[in-house]
């Protein structure tokens, strides 16, 4: 059978492929490490998993939900923009509920892009923003992004460049893979250059409460709700990325455009969900003080691990992964990656699947327990690499 063209360039997403080759390791007795993926492996709080089960425990929560979300969730969402980021949202009018902000990405694309349309994206880059664009016909246009810029766009070369028919852009500071965080100056000339240009700003900001201090908001910089949206998501402030639960927030004029398209994709989040997502939007400053001791005491192990390779990093990283440059010797992060992995049995993301300009580096994940990173230490220790 001979599927669509639309799906010509979108290949099977890399981990599904990596993952199949690492089960089979595990089968022939390696035991892999993986520290690959970015799914958090410690559990929501307890009053969240409590919040599930009592409604769902309850006979009148299973129907079909309002396709715009649970107040009670919107109300949640909006109180907690406007506690950590200052930003004041319209519950009823600015915030739609997403089945995890993945989803979101798939929608924005499929609700603006006419074929020619053209969709800036970050390189290096979350893979998502790539084969959302592709599949709804729009012509890719990277950007690269550069250690010795922080890893911030060159707006003033985009500038001089081509900008005809370019419609979107995806941006998304802390940054994934690179970990870079972002400033309000890099928000404010986000804001203006979009406004210049006339281009819809995306703004993806799921990992602002991972390893960082100070959470921002795009939708914070004056003007920015005509120029951008933001999406969001509880799969890894709250450790919840299976529940898939996410938002987008923005102007109610983008937020109804791309209700018009979601409503015919989904009939809603089941309501127990979304009423479990508002106990942990409520939580305070103690979860994230308690979620980023851990995150912060893996950290300073992968550090450890990186420093073992020989990689050069930036220990001011947010986000739930350490990125590193790899040393000369090996040609690229790939190589290094599937070194690792076959002589040590641990398994790291080389960059380059981010995009060409993540080739020279590698991606540690943080979703795993201090003895699995200090038992990676060990076996690359043990190994000549
Ligand atoms: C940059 C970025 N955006 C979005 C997502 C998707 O998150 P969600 O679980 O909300 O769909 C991820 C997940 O890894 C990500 O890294």
């Amino acid at each position: 059978m001979q599927v669509a063209q639309r799906l010509e360039g979108v290949g099977e997403y890399y981990f599904s492929q990596k993952l199949r080759e690492i089960d089979a390791m595990n089968q022939a007795g390696k035991q892999v490490i993986n520290l690959g993926i970015g799914s958090p492996d410690l559990p929501p709080h307890p009053s969240v998993i409590a919040t599930l089960q009592a409604e769902a425990a309850k006979p009148n929560t299973h129907a079909y939900q309002n396709y715009k979300g649970s107040p009670v969730f919107r109300n949640a969402i909006a109180r907690w923009y406007q506690k950590w980021y200052q930003v004041t949202l319209e519950p009823e009018q600015e915030i739609l509920p997403l089945i995890g902000s993945k989803e979101g990405i798939v929608h924005i694309c499929m609700t603006y892009i006419n074929p020619g349309d053209a969709v800036l994206l970050p390189d290096p880059g979350y893979p998502t923003y790539k084969s959302a664009a592709t599949i709804a016909g729009a012509r890719v246009v990277t950007y690269t992004l550069q250690e010795k810029n922080n890893w911030f766009p060159d707006l003033e070369a985009l500038e001089r460049s081509d900008l005809t028919n370019v419609k979107l852009m995806f941006v998304n500071y802390p940054q994934m893979p690179t970990g870079q965080l972002p400033s309000i100056g890099l928000f404010e000339r986000l804001v203006a250059f979009a406004r210049r240009n006339g281009i819809l700003l995306v703004h993806d900001n799921p990992y602002s409460f991972i390893l960082n201090q100070k959470p921002l908001s795009l939708l914070g910089i004056d003007g920015a709700k005509e120029v951008a949206v933001e999406l969001n998501s509880l799969s890894k402030s709250h450790n919840m990325a299976g529940w898939r639960v996410g938002m987008l927030c923005g102007k109610k004029e983008r937020i109804d455009e791309i209700l018009r398209f979601k409503s015919n994709m989904d009939s809603g989040m089941f309501l127990p969900v979304q009423l479990a997502a508002a106990t942990a939007l409520d939580l305070g400053q103690d979860w994230f003080t308690a979620l980023n001791g851990v995150y912060a005491r893996r950290q300073k192990k992968v550090f450890e691990l990186l420093e073992l390779l020989q990689c050069q990093f930036d220990r001011h990283q947010a986000g739930l992964f350490t990125w590193a440059a790899v040393p000369v010797r090996f040609a690229d992060g790939y190589l290094l990656s599937d070194a690792v992995l076959q002589k040590a049995g641990v398994f790291l993301t080389p960059g380059g699947i981010f995009g060409n300009a993540g080739n020279s580096y590698i991606r540690v994940s943080l979703c795993a327990t201090e003895e699995k990173i200090d038992e990676a230490i060990h076996r690359i220790n043990n190994t000549i690499i």
